[in-house]
C-alpha cells in the first residue's frame, strides 16, 4: 500500500516537472535577442555587392540565398495564415510530394475574428508558429488583414473582417505568438487588396481618410504594437502605382511608422527595378512564376531586384546606401529568426495544437437563428437526423489558393456528428456534388445531380429533423484566391434544394459553411442557422460540440450580412466602385464600410456586425462611464455588469461603439472602440471595465494631413451587437 502511494507521489512530481519544463508557456518565455545595429553593420561590411543583391530576391519558389562562405543561412518562407502549407517544388507551383509535411489545419482567420477573443488569437499564433518552426520555416506568410469591403471578395475568408479596430486587436496577439518562436509573421497584403477580381492590374482610388481610418489601422497595429518582422506587398495599384513599391505607402510604412523589418513582394507583384529599389521593396519573390524564360541560365537572375538591380548599382544610377538599407533589414530578420541561436525546434500535430484549433473553431461558430430552440439537438433514442449537403463531407482545407493545406487529418462535419451522436440515428445524403476539382467550376458529369437530389429528398422523408450543411466551398469563383464570387446567391442550385427539403420535412436547420455573407431568401424556411466558416482539422468535432450543446456558441459576426448586394456600400455605387472599369476603381462609400454604411444610411442588414446568439441569455446593466466631461488626454472608462440569466454557462461579448452626431466632417453613426468577452456560469454576474483613450476618437483630417480630435459631444453606445444597443451615454470632450 505504502509503496503504491510512493509511486503515485513520484509520478505526480514527475508529471509536474515535465509539465513545467515542456509547457507551452515555458517555451514562450524564450527571449528574442535584441539585434544590435553595430553587429549588423559588421556583417554588411564583409559582403560583396553581388552577395547583397542575391539576398534581395528569390532563389526558388519560397527561399532566398544565404552567404555560404560566411555561414549566413538561406531564408525559408511558407504559406500561410491557417497552417503551414505542404512543400512546394523548387521552381514550380507543383507540390514537392513529401510525405512528412502534413500539419494541423487551424480555422480560417474569419473564424478567429468571430471569436472576438484576443487571447485565443495569441494561442493560435503560438501554435502555428511552433508548426512553422518544426517545418524549418523562417517566415510564415500570414496573417492577412485586408478589410472586408464586398461579400464577393474570394479571399475574405483569409482576413479578419470589416472593422479596423477588431482586426487590429486580433492581429497583434497572433503576430506576437508566432514571433515568440523565432519565426517571422508576414502581414499581408499591403495594401488595399480588397478584391481578387482584376487584382493584378486594378488601380484603387480612395480618399486619405478611408485609407488611414479603415484600410491601414490593422497594418499600423501590426507594426507598432505587434512589432511584426515582415510585411507583404499587394498585387493591385494605388493612385496609379503598384502597391509593392508605392512611394506613398512606402513613406507611411517605413518613415512614419518606423517599420524596421523586411518588405517582401507578393509572388510576382514587383514590376520595376528602379521603383522596387527606391520605394521600399526588400525581397522580391515569385516574379515570372515557373521560371522566367526557358534557357539554361538561372532565371532568378532576371528578377527586377537581381541582375538589373546590380547593373544600376554598379553604374551609380542607384546609390549603394539603398541596397545597404535592404540588406541591414534582411540581416536583422535573420538574427530574429534563423540566426537566433536560442530558437527551439517547434512541434506539429500535437494535442495542444489540436486543442487550440478546436477551441478557436467552437468559439468562432456564430448562432444566427434559433426558432423553437432548434439547436442544441439532443442525442436521444428514436431521433433520426438527416444530414444533407455536400459540405457535410467535403474537405475545406483543400483549395482556396495559397492558404490550401495538407492536414494530417480533417474531421468532416458528418464524421464529427456521427462520433458525438450515439443514441440518435444519423443518415446522410449529399444532395448535390461539385467534384474535387479546385480550379474547375464545372460540375462533373460523373455525378448525376438529379439522382443525388432524389436520394436526398428520400433521406429527408425518413428523418425527424434535417440538418442541411451547405454554403460555399474553396473552388475557383467561390471562397478562393484569384477571383471573386460572381453571384451573392448560394451556388449549385442549393436554394431550390432547400425549398424542396422544407416541403418534405419542415424541421429544417442549417450549417452555413462559408467565409463570406450570402443571400438568404431561404431564411424564413429554416428554424436554426449556424455560421460555421472553414474550421480546419477539428471542424467536425467543433461543429458537433455546438450542435449538441456541449459548447454554448459565443461567436459574433466580424462583418455584416447585407440583405442584398446593393445594400452593401461598395456595391451601392455600381461598377466604378466594384469591381471597377477594368483599369480603375473608386472606393466611393469612403469611410462607410460594413456596419458603418448600414448604420449611417439606415439600411437594415440581414445580420449585423457583432451579432451572435447564445443558448443562454445575458443581461447588461449598470452601464456607466467614469465621468461625462473629458479632456484630450483622458481615458473613458466604461463599466458594465453582465449577468447570465439563462440556464447554462456561456460567453457574451460586450461591445462599445462611439459616434459623433455634430461634426465638421462626414462621420459614421458609430464605430467600435472597445469590446470584451465574458464567460459566466448560469446566474453569475461580472462587472467589466473597458478603457478607451480619447485619442482614439480622432478622425484623419485631410485639411492638415494628420489626426484630429474634435471637441464637443459624443455618444457612447454599449450593447452586444452593432444593432443591439442596451444603453447610450452622452459625453463631451474639451
Ligand atoms: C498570394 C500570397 C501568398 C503567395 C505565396 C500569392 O498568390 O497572394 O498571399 O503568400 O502567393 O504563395
Amino acid at each position: 500500500m505504502k509503496s503504491t502511494l510512493k509511486h503515485r507521489y513520484i509520478s505526480v512530481i514527475l508529471f509536474l516537472f515535465f509539465n513545467i519544463i515542456f509547457s507551452q508557456n515555458n517555451l514562450l518565455e524564450k527571449i528574442i535577442p535584441k539585434v544590435s545595429d553595430k553587429k549588423i553593420d559588421s556583417i554588411l561590411m564583409l559582403l560583396t555587392l553581388e552577395e547583397k543583391v542575391a539576398m534581395c530576391h528569390a532563389q526558388s519558389k519560397f527561399s532566398t540565398k544565404g552567404v555560404e562562405r560566411l555561414g549566413i543561412p538561406e531564408i525559408w518562407m511558407s504559406d500561410g495564415p491557417h497552417g503551414v502549407r505542404a512543400e512546394i517544388s523548387w521552381d514550380s507551383w507543383n507540390y514537392a510530394g513529401w510525405t512528412n509535411d502534413s500539419i494541423t489545419a487551424f480555422p480560417a482567420l474569419t473564424c478567429l475574428a468571430a471569436t472576438f477573443n484576443p487571447k485565443l488569437s495569441s494561442q493560435f499564433g503560438v501554435s502555428i508558429g511552433e508548426e512553422a518552426l518544426y517545418r524549418e520555416k523562417d517566415v510564415l506568410l500570414g496573417p492577412g488583414v485586408n478589410i472586408y469591403r464586398t461579400p464577393l471578395n474570394g479571399r475574405n475568408f483569409e482576413y479578419l473582417g470589416e472593422d479596423p479596430y477588431l482586426a487590429s486587436k486580433m492581429v497583434v496577439p497572433y503576430i506576437k505568438g508566432v514571433q515568440k518562436n523565432g519565426v517571422a509573421a508576414c502581414v499581408k497584403h499591403f495594401a488595399l487588396n480588397n478584391q481578387e477580381h482584376l487584382r493584378n492590374t486594378i488601380n484603387v482610388e480612395v480618399s486619405d481618410r478611408a485609407l488611414y481610418e479603415i484600410y491601414l489601422p490593422a497594418f499600423k497595429a501590426a507594426v507598432l504594437e505587434g512589432k511584426v518582422w515582415t510585411i507583404m506587398g499587394a498585387y493591385n495599384k494605388f493612385r496609379g502605382t503598384y502597391t509593392t513599391h508605392n512611394p506613398t505607402l512606402y513613406k507611411i510604412l517605413k518613415k512614419d511608422w518606423g517599420f524596421d523589418g523586411v518588405v517582401i513582394s507578393d509572388w510576382s507583384s514587383a514590376h520595376s527595378t528602379k521603383e522596387a529599389a527606391l520605394y521600399g521593396l526588400d525581397i522580391e519573390m515569385g516574379t515570372g512564376t515557373d521560371g522566367l524564360g526557358s534557357n539554361s541560365k538561372n532565371h532568378y537572375d532576371n528578377y527586377f531586384l537581381a541582375n538589373p538591380f546590380l547593373e544600376l548599382l554598379k553604374s551609380g544610377d542607384i546609390s549603394e546606401s539603398i541596397i545597404n538599407d535592404k540588406v541591414r533589414r534582411i540581416l536583422r530578420l535573420r538574427y530574429r529568426t534563423n540566426m537566433n541561436l536560442s530558437r527551439g525546434f517547434g512541434r506539429i500535430n500535437n494535442k495542444e495544437h489540436h486543442d487550440v484549433a478546436k477551441k478557436v473553431a467552437t468559439e468562432g461558430i456564430v448562432l444566427l437563428k434559433n426558432e423553437n430552440n432548434f439547436f442544441p439537438i439532443e442525442d436521444k433514442e428514436g431521433l433520426t437526423i438527416a444530414v444533407i449537403g455536400e459540405n457535410a463531407t467535403r474537405s475545406m482545407t483543400a483549395g482556396g489558393g495559397s492558404s490550401e493545406l495538407k492536414p494530417q487529418f480533417e474531421i468532416s462535419p458528418l464524421e464529427g456528428l456521427k462520433q458525438r451522436y450515439k443514441k440518435a440515428k444519423i443518415i446522410h445524403a449529399m444532395g448535390y456534388a461539385t467534384g474535387p476539382s479546385v480550379y474547375d467550376n464545372v460540375i462533373p458529369s460523373k455525378f448525376n445531380q438529379d439522382s443525388l437530389r432524389v436520394e436526398a429528398l428520400g433521406i429527408a422523408k425518413k428523418a425527424d429533423i434535417i440538418l442541411y450543411i451547405g454554403g460555399l466551398n474553396k473552388s475557383h469563383l467561390q471562397d478562393c484566391e484569384g477571383d471573386d464570387r460572381q453571384s451573392y446567391k448560394l451556388p449549385y442550385n442549393q436554394e431550390e434544394l432547400i425549398d424542396q427539403l422544407k416541403a418534405i420535412n419542415p424541421k429544417l436547420g442549417m450549417l452555413l459553411v462559408t467565409g463570406n455573407a450570402v443571400d438568404m431568401p431561404w431564411l424564413s424556411k429554416i428554424d436554426g442557422l449556424l455560421q460555421t466558416w472553414y474550421l480546419g482539422s477539428m471542424a467536425g468535432h467543433a461543429i458537433a460540440d455546438v450542435v449538441s450543446g456541449d459548447v454554448n456558441p459565443s461567436g459574433k459576426l466580424p462583418f455584416s450580412f447585407p440583405k442584398k448586394l446593393k445594400d452593401n456600400g461598395a456595391h451601392f455605387y455600381g461598377e466604378l466602385s466594384y469591381p471597377g472599369d477594368g483599369t480603375n476603381q473608386y472606393y466611393k462609400e469612403d469611410i462607410l464600410v460594413g456596419y458603418r454604411w448600414h448604420d449611417t444610411k439606415e439600411i437594415e442588414p440581414q445580420y449585423a456586425f457583432g451579432f451572435g446568439l447564445s443558448y443562454t441569455n445575458f443581461n447588461l446593466s449598470e452601464i456607466e462611464t467614469n465621468k461625462t466631461k473629458y479632456s484630450l488626454h483622458d481615458t473613458i472608462n466604461v463599466s458594465c455588469k453582465v449577468t447570465n440569466t439563462g440556464e447554462i454557462k456561456g460567453s457574451e461579448v460586450v461591445q462599445i461603439y462611439i459616434g459623433k452626431e455634430k461634426s465638421k466632417v462626414k462621420r459614421a453613426l458609430k464605430e467600435l472602440k472597445g469590446f470584451e468577452k465574458v464567460n459566466l456560469d448560469k446566474g453569475d454576474s461580472k462587472i467589466i471595465n473597458i478603457s478607451i483613450p480619447i485619442s482614439s476618437l480622432a478622425f484623419y483630417d485631410e485639411s492638415i494631413s494628420n489626426w484630429n480630435i474634435e471637441k464637443g459631444t459624443y455618444t457612447v453606445y454599449v450593447g452586444n451587437a452593432s444593432n443591439n444597443v442596451t444603453k447610450t451615454i452622452t459625453i463631451s470632450v474639451k
